[in-house]
């Protein structure tokens, strides 16, 4: 066991994706392997855009059940709710006044996040990535695996990380990101995979529900005709075999596809079959997790009460150095 600790976060939702899964799952089952592992659930994040209150519980339920579906199981790490431990917020405070305004509101995540929600461009959402250096460093993580579109955030925290220790006193690593940061295009081929856009595969989707969203999909621009030959490097298709097609039949793919011997149709077909087959598994732990929400809310639990010494003792030597008591 390496010790390096890991620390990572995910939404509440229980809509994960592809993104997400190739982004940051697959990574952190991978790293509990040999790592002190930390996986969050966000709560406090979510509430900084508009969402149901009846329904929030559940959704954090379900988002715990395809993480752990998805290989997170209960012994390997730690997964907890982020506002089972309150010392995330009272780091965030303290870390709060380690960060410029002028570095929240050049952060790429708040300007879209500001766009897509104009009529509630809230403190929290500018605020956001400080909640998330304290996730981090109140476990003194230093491996942080990420999709690519947090690695802006990350820059934050070492940033607070370096204020805090050079005003206060050496307590917490410069955390980075680790891994292969990863971004997963949707559907539509423009924009990154996400929940919000629309643009996404879920994880719990059936080979129907995929197979309605995959047949519209775009592909390489130019191959209008089943005749034209394609540029499966030009092709947002092409990029998901990469990720789950066996390398010989995405060489057929690939080879076939410029010499127009298959039409996308075909490729996709392909494509559906080993995506489908990666799922599966995934779907059917899901399932029965569905039977067993106690056992789940036990692990959560458990979870957040281990973490939660961890974060005291760090909350206690950040107040100590602080002059706090
Ligand atoms: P979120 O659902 O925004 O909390 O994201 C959880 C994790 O998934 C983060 O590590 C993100 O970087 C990662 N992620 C989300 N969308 C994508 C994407 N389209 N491609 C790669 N990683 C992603
Ligand atoms: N902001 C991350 C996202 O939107 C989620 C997150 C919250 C996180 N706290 C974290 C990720 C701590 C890594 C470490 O995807």
């Amino acid at each position: 066991m390496e010790n390096k600790r890991v620390m990572s976060g995910i939404q509440p939702t229980g809509d994960i994706h592809i993104g997400n899964y190739l982004g940051a799952i697959r990574q952190w089952v991978e790293l509990t392997r040999n790592h002190q592992c930390f996986f969050v659930i966000v709560d406090y994040h979510a509430i900084t855009i508009d969402y149901d209150t009846t329904t929030f519980q559940d959704s954090i339920l379900k988002a715990a059940m395809v993480n752990i579906a998805c290989g997170l199981e209960p012994g390997t790490c730690l997964l907890f709710v982020q506002s089972h431990v309150p010392e995330h917020m009272e780091l965030n405070w303290v870390f709060a006044s380690c960060t410029m305004v002028g570095r929240l509101t050049n952060m790429t995540q708040f300007k879209e996040k500001a766009q897509q929600h104009e009529t509630n461009v809230n403190a929290g959402l500018l605020n956001y990535p400080i909640l998330q250096a304290a996730d981090i460093l109140i476990y003194k993580a230093s491996l942080v695996p990420v999709g690519e579109d947090q690695l802006q955030h990350l820059e934050l925290a070492r940033d607070i990380a370096r204020r805090f220790n050079r005003k206060f006193g050496e307590i917490f690593p410069e955390p980075e990101a680790c891994g292969k940061s990863v971004r997963v295009m949707g559907l539509d081929g423009e924009n990154k995979m996400s929940k919000s856009l629309g643009n996404h595969l879920g994880v719990l989707e059936t080979p129907e529900e995929i197979w309605k969203k995959l047949a519209p999909a775009k592909t390489d621009v130019q191959r209008v005709r089943r005749a034209d030959p394609g540029r499966p490097w030009m092709c947002n298709i092409y990029t998901y075999h990469e990720f789950f097609t066996p390398e010989d039949r995405r060489q057929y793919c690939y080879d076939q596809c410029q010499e127009a011997g298959i039409g996308c149709v075909d490729c996709k077909r392909i494509l559906h079959e080993h995506l489908c087959a990666a799922l599966a598994p995934i779907q059917g732990r899901y399932r029965e997790l569905e039977q067993h929400p106690d056992t789940v809310r036990d692990f959560l639990n458990d979870s957040a009460r281990q973490a939660r010494e961890i974060a005291q003792q760090t909350m206690a030597e950040v107040r100590h150095k602080m002059g706090l008591r």
